[in-house]
């Protein structure tokens, strides 16, 4: 049987750096879904369409071909087979990936994809949902969190390191916003699943938050 890691957690709890050093560690493959829905928001953005009609962001979301590739332990996402791991890091892509993401009929889709990438390789997946409903079998589930203020202040500095412009109070309100939409949608809202074991970043080093999960096996 394979082993799977599911690490789930509000936007900038550092899940993708924890994951992704823990499955270089161990040899897993690192799967981020996060980045999926991100794609299907750059598609949306792409289309023009509102973050509030439902309609057109289901209609959309059947024509988006979304499919993850590993290349060396890299994941490349692809939109209708083109590469946009270089376009989905923006803040405008992941709130319209967080406003996309409360639909059912799009999570299901999502959701399958993700649990063939599980069945037949051991991975460690991030997202929100993935202790609940993506791999509720999971050798390992853990709820990753932060205080606001902290991750406010890892975007930021990360942001700035990038020679971004970026103010710290709007980065804060944002993931304020975010929180509240992924955490109140009524389809499998982020929430710590009662199986999971619930791990406080905020005053610990990256390597402390890896060795505390490796040590759950
Ligand atoms: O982890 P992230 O910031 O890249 O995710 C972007 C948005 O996608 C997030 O605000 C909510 C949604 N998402 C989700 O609903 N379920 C997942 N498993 C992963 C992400």
């Amino acid at each position: 049987m394979n082993h799977n890691i599911a690490i789930d957690g509000p936007a900038g709890a550092g899940k993708s750096t924890i994951a992704k050093r823990i499955a270089e560690k161990l040899g897993y493959i690192y799967v981020d879904t996060g980045a999926m829905y991100r794609a299907l928001g750059l598609h949306l953005l792409r289309s023009g369409i509102a973050a509030d009609d439902t309609e057109a962001i289901i209609r959309a979301s059947e024509d988006a071909d979304i499919t993850l590739s590993f290349e060396k332990g890299e994941q490349i996402v692809l939109l209708n087979g083109e590469n946009v791991n270089g376009l989905i890091r923006t803040e405008e892509v992941g709130n319209m990936a967080s406003a996309c993401s409360v639909h059912a009929k799009v999570r299901e889709k999502m959701v399958r994809r993700q649990q063939e990438m599980a069945r037949t390789r051991d991975v460690v997946m991030d997202g929100r949902d993935i202790c609940s409903v993506v791999l509720p079998d999971a050798s390992v589930k853990v709820f990753l969190t932060a205080s606001v203020a902290v991750r406010a202040k890892r975007r930021f500095d990360e942001l700035t390191a990038k020679g971004i412009a970026c103010d710290l109070s709007e980065i804060e309100a944002d993931i304020r916003e975010r929180d509240h939409r992924d955490m109140t949608r009524e389809v499998t809202p982020l929430k710590q699943a009662p199986d999971a074991t619930l791990v406080d970043s905020s005053d610990m080093a990256i390597d402390e938050v890896v060795d505390a999960i490796i040590g759950l096996r």
